[in-house]
């Protein structure tokens, strides 16, 4: 097995919190709007109601994550790609030379955006892909367009954007029978899958429904990889390397590992500090010093308590 180096630990520019995890990338919820209504979905940031940021205080808070150490950048939602300025957005992030830009998307908007977005210096996407059976990706998503999806995914491949990611939540009896096809569409193309287990949302009685033990599939990539990856600070991830392609396994559920090496702080679309993905109680205001004008030593002080409220959730 392989530790993957995402950083370097001579790097004296890295902020760790009170638990010595480093702060290595910010992910920012830039709007609660969405396009899709998938069965799963946790509506994280959807906690408020208040007015979105704009791109200045986007801005704002990453040019203080930069100065304080943080290295990546994620933009979620929601859907990212509703912002009628998301390609402003990531040519302002692009200035302040973070090492990695990203979004999570349905990639509906992928066909029309990919082109700006890459030469705003847009870096990677994840893709939200289920399945590839129009009938149970109308089912999970409420939408029919897996053909436009699939297509937007093969348009920014085609435009060298890599690595390309699928988040696939795997659901007992709706999509687990498709693991085999969707690796196979992901190696056929270049793209990395992503398997995610599915969390507790706001659905009553979809998880005891469809929940699947995505721990069940280690021991059978274990056989077939000819080399497994641990990804320490993505939350102990494994990611295997089997044939021509890569699939990761991704479990929210199991704390220990998923909090241990969380290495994100969260910004939710209002522009609130979100300490913890599985907690909601501990959120902190910056959007409003910002729209106050407080200075930038101020708002490096307010991200500092951000980052000091982490606290590994399975301790909690
Ligand atoms: N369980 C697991 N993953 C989820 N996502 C959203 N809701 C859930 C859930 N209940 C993930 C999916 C999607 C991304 C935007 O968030 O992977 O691709």
């Amino acid at each position: 097995m392989i530790n993957d180096k995402i950083w370097d630990s001579h790097d004296d520019e890295l902020i760790f919190d009170s638990f010595n995890r480093p702060i290595i990338s910010i992910r920012i919820s830039l709007t609660n709007g969405c396009n899709f209504d998938c069965i799963y979905c946790h509506h994280d940031g959807m906690l408020l109601s208040e007015s979105e940021m704009n791109s200045d205080e986007i801005y704002r808070i990453l040019k203080v994550a930069k100065k304080l150490g943080v290295k990546k950048v994620r933009f979620s939602g929601g859907e990212p790609l509703l912002r009628n300025d998301i390609v402003e957005i990531i040519g302002k992030t692009s200035s302040l030379k973070f090492k990695d830009i990203s979004i999570t998307t349905n990639g509906v908007l992928l066909d029309k955006y990919g082109v700006d977005l890459i030469d705003a210096g847009l870096n990677r996407v994840n893709v939200s892909l289920d399945t590839l059976n129009p009938n149970t990706y109308k089912f999970i998503t409420k939408r029919n367009c897996l053909d436009r999806v699939k297509s937007g995914i093969l348009h920014v491949a085609s435009l060298g954007l890599y690595p390309i990611k699928i988040n696939m939540v795997v659901m007992s009896n709706l999509n687990d029978n498709e693991i085999c096809d969707m690796f196979k569409f992901c190696e056929d193309n270049g793209l990395i899958l992503q398997l995610i287990e599915l969390m507790r949302s706001d659905h009553d009685g979809l998880y005891d429904e469809y929940h699947f033990d995505i721990g069940s599939l280690e021991e059978k990539f274990e056989k077939l990889a000819y080399k497994v990856k641990v990804r320490r600070f993505m939350q102990d991830r494994k990611k295997y390397y089997i044939g021509d392609g890569e699939v990761e396994i991704v479990k929210p559920m199991d704390n220990t590992k998923f909090c241990k090496n969380c290495s994100r702080i969260r910004i939710t679309p209002e522009g609130f500090i979100k300490p913890c993905l599985l907690k909601n109680n501990n959120l902190i205001d910056i959007i409003g010093p910002i729209r106050n004008n407080l200075p930038e030593n101020e708002l490096e002080k307010i991200f500092l308590e951000g980052i000091n409220n982490r606290e590994p959730y399975y301790m909690i």
